[in-house]
């Protein structure tokens, strides 16, 4: 028999190891037509050949796989490690790149490939920080410059960044005494959303009560979602912070009452997000550490708006000590006094005494950032702060509009200004810079308000960076 034949043979006897299959499948082949008595006598030759070419192969792979090994050891052993290793090729391969010109070097690898790997968590708080730091894509490539977005969103019990707060009020509290689970403890807080959100939620993971009040203008998705999470919601008349009734100060006698009250179980605590060192500590040890490694530890500007403030002093004050030449910009939305508070060193208006207006956002559709008087958490990292930028209504509209059309992030309201604030930062600072800026929450939360006046996004890209620069009116 010759060589070709028996490889044939051989081929088939591997699929069909059966000898009455074998001899069947000889017979069903046309091109070999051959006595089973041949067949026979050609058995036992053709299963050494196959035997042979089994042990081969088998022989090639280990020595193959071994040859790997030996190679992947002296790799991960030495300093080409790091350039080198499955790990760091992993982390290259999770990310994009934009260049100091600006393009983007897009890598599509998907973000659960496994570096991105969370470790197993125990309960909701284990979501909370170590959210991804992304490249925006479309204003880096327009600008030259790299931006980059904080995902607060991401943050998984209250998805905002106030996750991180309300987890650093709540554990600084139950450190010091002042929380006990299921005592019927009940934590106490005056917010225009996010906060009591993540409060309320944190609440019920660690045996607490919550009771939030908001003023009355907010949008109806956030007091539904307290209430979907047992928290109990009053939503209040807007009323300047020097009135008892402002919805901060109703807040803090309520806890103050409850916690006298010999009748009502439990004690009240005073979250007091405003004013609590715990707010911008959550930040300097989480927010701000989590930036400077994720960007490198090369940061030319991180611009924020200011709730409470904690935000921008706690990244502020750690990224001063770790990149000192960083710009601290300010992204201020229409109606708050933040911004002339740092580029003159005046909240107001002489029109408008301080603390004095009705509401805290006069004229602004944007929620969770602008302040018409100064908190602690803004006052203790506002030294840092090297410029501001105001932002107008219509320039947060059209980015919200700009970032849907072009990158697909649906965000809400402050996140708009902070990407506004971040775009101009980067204009001003001329391509090849690394700008930061953060990504608060998800337009799902503003649908009501800040996006029934955005509108629809068509299918195709129409806003300009003209409109989002110039505040042109596109509803
Ligand atoms: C929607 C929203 N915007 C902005 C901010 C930033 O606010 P702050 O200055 O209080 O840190 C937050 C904070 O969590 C937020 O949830």
């Amino acid at each position: 028999m010759d060589a070709s034949l028996s490889k044939i043979l051989a081929r088939k006897l591997v699929v069909y190891p059966d000898p009455a299959k074998f001899s069947r499948t000889c017979v069903a082949d046309s091109n070999f037509q051959k006595s089973s008595s041949e067949l026979a006598r050609a058995r036992p030759s053709m299963q050494w050949q196959v035997s042979r070419e089994v042990v081969l192969s088998f022989s090639v792979g280990i020595a193959v796989a071994l040859a790997i090994e030996q190679l992947w050891q002296r790799y991960s052993d030495d300093t080409l490690r790091s350039k080198f290793s499955f790990r760091s090729y992993l982390a290259r391969s999770t990310s994009s790149r934009a260049t100091r010109h600006g393009h983007i070097e897009h890598n599509n690898t998907p973000a659960n490939s496994l570096t991105a790997l969370r470790p197993l968590g125990a309960g909701i708080e284990s979501t909370i920080g170590n959210t991804p730091l992304i490249v925006l894509k479309s204003l880096s490539q327009l600008t030259g410059c790299t931006i980059l977005a904080k995902c607060e969103f991401l943050n998984g019990a209250g998805q905002s960044p106030k996750d991180r707060v309300a987890l650093s009020i709540i554990t600084r509290a139950e450190a010091q005494g002042q929380l006990t689970p299921h005592s019927g403890d009940t934590i106490y807080e005056g917010t225009v959303g996010s906060t009591g959100i993540s409060l309320a939620t944190l609440a019920r993971a660690r045996g607490y009560r919550a009771h939030i009040f908001m003023p009355s203008d907010q949008a109806f998705e956030k007091s539904d979602l307290l209430v979907k999470l047992g928290a109990v919601v009053e939503r209040v008349s807007p009323a300047p912070i020097v009135d008892p009734l402002h919805f901060v100060n109703r807040a803090r006698s309520a806890a103050a009452r409850h916690t006298q009250d010999e009748n009502t179980e439990g004690r009240g605590l005073f979250a007091d997000q405003f004013e609590t060192e715990a707010n911008y500590q959550a930040h300097f040890e989480g927010t701000g550490p989590e930036i400077f490694a994720q960007a490198g530890g090369e940061v030319d500007a991180f611009v924020a708006g200011a709730g409470t403030g904690g935000t921008l002093s706690g990244v502020a004050l750690f990224l001063r000590e770790k990149v000192p030449a960083c710009r601290i910009v300010l992204a201020d939305p229409q109606g708050s006094g933040l911004y002339n508070k740092v580029k003159h060193g005046v909240m107001f208006h002489s029109l408008e005494r301080e603390g004095t207006r009705r509401r805290d956002q006069v004229d602004t559709v944007v929620e969770g950032i602008g302040l018409t008087r100064s908190t602690r958490n803004f006052e203790v990292g506002r030294e840092e702060i090297d410029d501001a930028v105001k932002v107008s209504d219509a320039q947060a509209k059209n980015m919200a509009k700009w970032l849907v059309e072009n990158d697909g992030i649906f965000v809400g309201s402050s996140s708009a200004v902070n990407c506004v604030a971040a775009l101009q930062t980067a204009l001003k600072l001329g391509p090849g810079h690394k700008v930061v800026t953060i990504l608060c929450d998800s337009g799902m939360r503003h649908l009501s308000k800040f996006w029934a006046q955005v509108g629809d996004v068509g299918g195709d890209a129409k806003t300009t960076l003209e409109d989002i620069i110039e505040g042109h009116n596109l509803a």
